[in-house]
């Protein structure tokens, strides 16, 4: 389909789609990033243009404003702004000291147990663990055309991803982001981000998934929108999963972070796709979309999975 149409159909109009120029200033990094991924996006984008279904077009529209960075005004001042909060935290050589789950650690070193106490300057953390540009405006443009009311992250960290999904919202002029993260002293910064940005319509939530998710989905269900990048296995993806589609909305969208983070996150998201709820689901190799039904009924993964 036309990409006129595709905006039409997904209502949006020629004016939020000036600004290709004066989009925030990207690093060298970002540009390889952008390149590198632009034909997974293209092509998603593609297939998802064959599908009947508005919502299969809305993603595939945040798929091509991502790779080509089609901003407004109004959005790309609010990528700068959280993108000067990323360059200062890079800068910054404060340490926080925090329980570290495990999840960030593709390697645990012998002998080590989890969870254990580390120290981390706020720059190494903001290096090592904020979705970068990319895939940060990718949520904050899925935010946009989808227009979620409630939505749900697990994986906080410093805020960087929970400050595009909540200037995302404050765009839409709607909906209200509970983001999650169990390492405290991180959680706090992260609010310290959201409320200097004037982000007052995210809630942060610390715990642990495990403890927390239960009365976090009672109180906001139905969830319409969730990003999980927390915890990168296998057994606890398809779990959370499973609790978070027994509290979504009907055609609600997740979005799972490093699903090629291990054999098991693979694995993992493999059975996600597979499931008779998920309708349409986008792999962008480290990232994967998908869009659940419209009545997403309990299609049930083994209840090993629902053990805490
Ligand atoms: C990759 S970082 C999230 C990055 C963030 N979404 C961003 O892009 O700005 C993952 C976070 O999940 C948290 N986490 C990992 N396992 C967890 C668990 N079981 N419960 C709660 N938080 C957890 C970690 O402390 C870490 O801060």
């Amino acid at each position: 389909m036309h990409d006129d149409m595709v905006h039409a159909k997904a209502g949006v109009t020629d004016a939020r789609l000036k600004s290709k120029s004066a989009h925030p200033r990207a690093s060298w990094l970002d540009f390889l990033q952008n390149a590198a991924f632009a034909p997974k996006f293209g092509y998603a984008a593609a297939r998802l243009d064959g599908s009947p279904e508005l919502r299969a077009h809305k993603v595939g529209v945040a798929l091509r404003r991502t790779i080509r960075a089609e901003t407004a005004i109004d959005e790309m001042t609010w990528q700068g702004r959280i993108e000067t909060v990323r360059r200062e935290m890079k800068s910054c050589k404060a340490e926080l000291s925090f329980l570290d789950h495990g999840a960030g650690a593709r390697k645990r070193r012998p002998g080590s147990f989890y969870p254990s106490t580390v120290r981390r300057s706020v720059a190494e953390l903001c290096t090592s663990a904020s979705k970068s540009r990319l895939w940060a405006r990718l949520l904050f443009y899925l935010v946009r055309e989808l227009k979620p009311q409630g939505c749900l992250e697990l994986g906080t960290c410093l805020g960087i991803s929970g400050s595009y999904l909540g200037a995302a919202l404050k765009l839409n002029g709607d909906g209200r982001l509970t983001t999650t993260e169990a390492a405290v002293s991180v959680a706090e910064r992260a609010q310290y981000n959201f409320s200097s940005l004037g982000l007052n319509n995210i809630e942060v939530v610390t715990g642990k998934f495990q403890e927390s998710l239960p009365t976090t989905l009672a109180r906001l269900a139905p969830i319409e929108f969730a990003f999980i990048d927390g915890h990168h296995d296998g057994t606890a993806t398809l779990r959370y999963f499973e609790q978070i589609c027994s509290s979504a909305a009907s055609q609600a969208v997740f979005v799972f972070d490093d699903i090629r983070w291990s054999g098991d996150m693979s694995s993992a998201w493999r059975t996600i796709q597979a499931d008779s709820r998920v309708e349409h689901s986008v792999d962008l190799w480290s990232m994967g979309i998908c869009l659940l039904s419209e009545t997403a009924e309990d299609g049930g993964l083994p209840s090993e999975f629902m053990a805490g």
